[in-house]
């Protein structure tokens, strides 16, 4: 932690003086943080748990009736008949919510709201069958049933929101990822694209994670070829960011555990999930979007490294590649509808981890002069899993290829897409130089990730930075 650059932050924290959620010294100074903490998730991993969840609910939960949230794609799978018949074998009673937006927006979080209240004084749980859209359309769904607010921006992150406490506790949840991606199952966390503002944003809170996840390898192999490569670019992105935000040490410390954020930035308990999900996602996801005899282990080890990854990022935090895709997902071109999903045909999208990892080389060939330490040992694990698939002895060396460390980095990551035929470039999507200040106003707004940057970031650091990723 000490080998954070002198440069990493120059932000005065002089500003943050009055607040009461930061603790003070006597002559009026914010204190740094010396604590962090790990909220775990419950999670049960293995093939077949998908069957377990009738008997969960039934006998854990103590549930009778609940809504299934899944999409209208993953309704028509096998893991969609596997949960009915467990629901049904156990006497639970469900109703089922298929029309979750593939990534959601605040028009499609408020139907699935409206449903759910509907049936507010009957249902004593919920289960979530799908990706990252479905889990955090029902987690928000949930919420809103179980604590009503005023105004739907109440519990939404601000600037976009008003960030309000919730008040309590939410019915249970139970997740099961269908994509090996955004960890959703792990964090307390629901995005949505805001049409009014065009940029994507976040409902946070402890609250809001997770009863129990269930992790079925049985369940992601169905995933084509593009949704898995992307899904698991999230979860790299997830490893990488989580690793290298600011350490919790040279945050604030707030003035009770409460005011705690859930991203305290890089600490020691969230990189031993971060370093797993890292090692084991360069290595097992070339093996798993391809066939080839190692492909359901690696399909397998995909799920766990997002959950791990959700463990990490969930804790610590995410920075400027999440920060930099919310405008670039929310602000997608119509012309762009079909490219990314064919299946997906009546709006324009941009998938998540593309989103993120469009960024990526950009941003770390950025920020590695702050930390050279940690970004170092990224760029190592992406190259010892490079030269795995290279069939090279790990023997000769693991000493930087080239002489900037954020630039070795940013060719491993290139790398990586090459060998996935994932475009890194943000040219792909029809934006050029023309739209760079409507996505750094886009990303300027998002405090919540860009705060936790190893490196103070302006207007003109984001220029660039995007400039750069148009340039890929
Ligand atoms: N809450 C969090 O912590 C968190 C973290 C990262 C991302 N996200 C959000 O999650 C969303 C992205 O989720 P995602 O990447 O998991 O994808 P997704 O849920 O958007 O699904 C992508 C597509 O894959 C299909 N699909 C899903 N599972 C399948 C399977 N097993 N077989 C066949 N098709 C399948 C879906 O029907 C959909 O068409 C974004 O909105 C993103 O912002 C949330
Ligand atoms: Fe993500």
């Amino acid at each position: 932690m000490k080998a954070v650059r002198a440069l990493a932050r120059k932000q005065p924290l002089l500003c943050l003086r009055r607040s009461r959620c930061f603790s003070t010294t006597t002559s009026g100074e914010v204190e740094l943080d010396s604590i962090c903490e790990l909220a775990a998730s419950n999670l049960r991993y293995g093939r077949g748990a998908t069957k377990e969840v009738g008997q969960d609910l039934s006998q854990h939960f103590r549930c009778r009736n609940v809504v299934v949230f899944t999409d209208p794609v993953v309704r028509q799978l096998a893991c969609f008949d596997t949960l009915q018949e467990s629901l049904e074998q156990n006497g639970v009673h469900y109703t089922v919510y298929d029309e979750v937006r593939v990534e959601p927006n605040d028009v499609s979080f408020r139907h699935a709201i409206d449903f759910l209240r509907k049936d507010i004084y009957s249902y004593d749980g919920v289960v979530a069958l799908g990706g990252g859209s479905v889990i955090d359309t029902a987690k928000a769904a949930n919420l809103y049933a179980c604590h009503p607010p005023k105004d739907f921006y109440d519990y939404v992150n601000a600037p976009t929101g008003k960030n309000l406490p919730i008040p309590g506790k939410v019915k249970p949840l139970i997740a099961i990822p269908t994509t090996a991606g955004t960890g959703s199952e792990t964090t307390g966390v629901a995005i949505f694209d805001d049409s009014p503002t065009r940029c994507k944003t976040a409902i946070a809170n402890r609250h809001l994670k997770p009863a129990l996840g269930i992790l079925d390898p049985a369940n992601t192999e169905t995933m084509p070829r593009k949704v898995a490569t992307y899904s698991g670019l999230d979860v790299i992105c997830h490893a990488m960011e989580s690793y290298t935000a600011l350490p919790f040490n040279l945050r604030p410390k707030p003035s009770s555990p409460v005011f705690r954020p859930a991203y305290q930035g890089s600490n020691p308990i969230s990189d031993v999930w971060s370093l797993f999900a890292l090692e084991t996602a360069a290595r097992a996801l070339p093996l798993a979007v391809v066939e080839n005899e190692q492909q359901e282990q690696a399909q397998s080890e995909m799920l766990l490294a997002s959950s791990a990854a959700g463990m990490g990022f969930g804790n610590a935090g995410v920075h400027l590649c999440h920060g930099m895709s919310y405008p670039i997902s929310a602000q997608v071109k119509d012309s762009y509808k079909g490219k990314a999903y064919e299946h997906v045909v009546d709006h324009a999208l941009v998938p998540h981890g593309l989103s993120v990892i469009v960024s990526a080389p950009a941003v770390f060939s950025w920020t590695a002069v702050a930390c050279p330490e940690r970004h170092e040992r990224v760029a190592q694990i992406l190259q010892s899993a490079r030269w795995q698939r290279e069939g090279k002895a790990r023997s000769t060396s693991t000493k930087q290829e080239s002489s900037d460390i954020g630039l070795w980095l940013a060719d491993e990551i290139r790398d990586l897409g090459h060998c996935l035929d994932v475009n890194l470039g943000l040219r792909q999507f029809g934006y050029n130089e023309e739209d760079i200040p409507d996505l750094v106003d886009g990303t300027i707004q998002q405090h919540r990730v860009t705060k936790i940057s190893l490196r103070h970031v302006e207007r003109a650091d984001l220029e660039g930075l995007f400039l750069k990723a148009l340039q890929e």
